[in-house]
């Protein structure tokens, strides 16, 4: 059945991210449903989501909290345009979102890539409203990843999304990533943001007449292979923004909702960015949303009489009453289980778990941040990703190395079995593919 499944999923689905020839050598996984921190595929096996399927997921799949909204939203309204109209979920999601963050307005888009070229959109168009039409360039980290459309690759810097589609994108200016594995001999991560601010400073004073925005994702550059680095540089770069009239964008899309231990990274710098760009875990990871939250001076500049000052941008499903239900039933979960502190014991019980991969005789830079785990593995096989992928699924586990980076990103709801199921399959999924350098498959 499964088989079969797969087969016609690959006469008809473009699978994202894949080279679909991979696939004559490796069907996809056809799932047939998922429950908690488990997906279960057609013929009955079983795997713990350990990336929470592209980091989107928070409680586990299923949770019968937002379910239960979802299905009383249906019976209310399940979609209405928002220009000329609004709904209560909407307007309770942005006043919670507004309560979190203390940014009091909300724009909806569809998924995290049109939520970044919203916020690049709004503070180009802050600048020219404000009498300052040059300032419609960006800059952003050496690694970062913002996205995968059009706009959003301008600002993402990852080779193999951006090589072929250059010539399509009007490229944003990269600073220096303040990635603390680039820590030289005796430096600390505190000293490589030092230095990499003033990289950004050195930039921003030749370039801030015609920059509108730096975009960042704060304290973890996911994508780049959860490259992390010190607060510091959020506080500096926010101050050097100030000083040369630049906004701060930070992209917490994957950050967001608790990952790196606090409900938004960039609170760990004790900063307000001007603009916040949210998606994935904003609803539970059951259905697509995405939000962008600002300040109230951005408001402002957009307010009056002329229609073209006003912010044109709009999507069909913005702020669509389903998705918007899912996040507020999200945000419940947070209030009503105190989830910071729960997983901030998970995270120490699986520090304790994944102390045998932490110390296995391959790893480099082993580090952790909130729920985020990551390892780089001293191999030499060129498509180890994809390798060691293959074993942790044999062993029924779903996680997918960036390059020969392993990363963990699971649900927040893992019981002592899914501990030790993941921590064990990582280790043994490690040991399986560095048994492949010997004897190449
Ligand atoms: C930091 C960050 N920004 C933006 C995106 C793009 O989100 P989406 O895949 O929903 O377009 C991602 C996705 O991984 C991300 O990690």
């Amino acid at each position: 059945m499964s088989g079969s499944l797969a087969a016609r999923s690959l006469r008809s689905v473009w699978h994202p991210c894949t080279q679909m020839k991979l696939h004559e050598e490796e069907p996809p996984v056809a799932i047939a449903r998922g429950e908690g921190a488990w997906l279960h595929d057609v013929e009955g096996k079983r795997y713990l989501d350990g990336i929470s399927s592209w980091w989107v997921n928070l409680f586990g799949h299923s949770h019968p909290h937002i379910k239960a909204a979802l299905a009383d939203q249906l019976e209310r309204l399940d979609h209405v345009m928002l220009a000329g109209f609004t709904h209560a979920p909407v307007v309770e999601l942005s006043e919670r979102l507004a309560a979190l963050t203390g940014l009091g307005h909300a724009f909806y888009g569809s998924d995290g890539a049109s939520a970044a070229e919203i916020a690049l959109k709004m503070s180009a168009h802050f600048w020219r409203n404000s009498g300052r039409p040059a300032k419609s360039r960006f800059v952003g980290l050496a690694g970062g990843y913002h996205g995968e459309t059009v706009g959003a690759l301008a600002v993402t810097d990852i080779a193999i999304f951006r090589e072929a589609y250059a010539p399509l994108v009007r490229l944003a200016a990269t600073v220096p990533s303040p990635d603390a594995r680039g820590a030289q001999p005796g430096e600390s991560a505190s000293d490589v943001a030092g230095r990499c601010a003033d990289a950004l400073e050195a930039w921003l004073n030749e370039h801030h007449h015609e920059t509108a925005a730096l975009i960042l994702e704060p304290l973890v550059q996911c994508a780049a292979g959860m490259a992390m680095h010190d607060a510091r540089y959020l506080r500096l770069a926010r101050a050097l923004c100030d000083r040369y009239e630049v906004h701060l964008v930070v992209d917490e899309i994957a950050t967001g909702f608790g990952r790196t231990g606090t409900m938004f990274a960039h609170q760990q710098a004790g900063i307000r960015p001007d603009f916040i760009c949210l998606s994935k875990g904003l609803t539970g990871g059951t259905l697509p949303l995405s939000a962008v939250l600002t300040t109230d001076s951005v408001y402002e500049a957009f307010y009056d009489d002329e229609a073209a000052r006003g912010f044109l941008h709009s999507h069909s499903y913005t702020g669509n009453p389903l998705a918007c239900r899912a996040a507020l039933a999200t945000l419940e979960i947070f209030e009503q289980h105190d989830v910071l502190a729960r997983n901030a014991v998970l995270a120490r019980t699986l520090d304790d778990a994944f102390a045998p991969l932490t110390r296995h005789a391959r790893i480099r830079h082993a580090r952790r941040l909130g729920m985020i785990w990551a390892w780089d593995v001293a191999t030499s096989l060129p498509d180890f990703s994809r390798r060691y992928h293959r074993h942790a699924m044999a062993h029924g586990l779903l996680l997918r190395p960036i390059g020969r980076t392993i990363y963990a990103m699971p649900p927040y709801v893992l019981d002592g079995q899914a501990v030790q199921w993941l921590a064990q399959g990582a280790l043994a999924a490690l040991q399986a593919t560095l048994g492949e350098e010997k004897s190449p498959a």
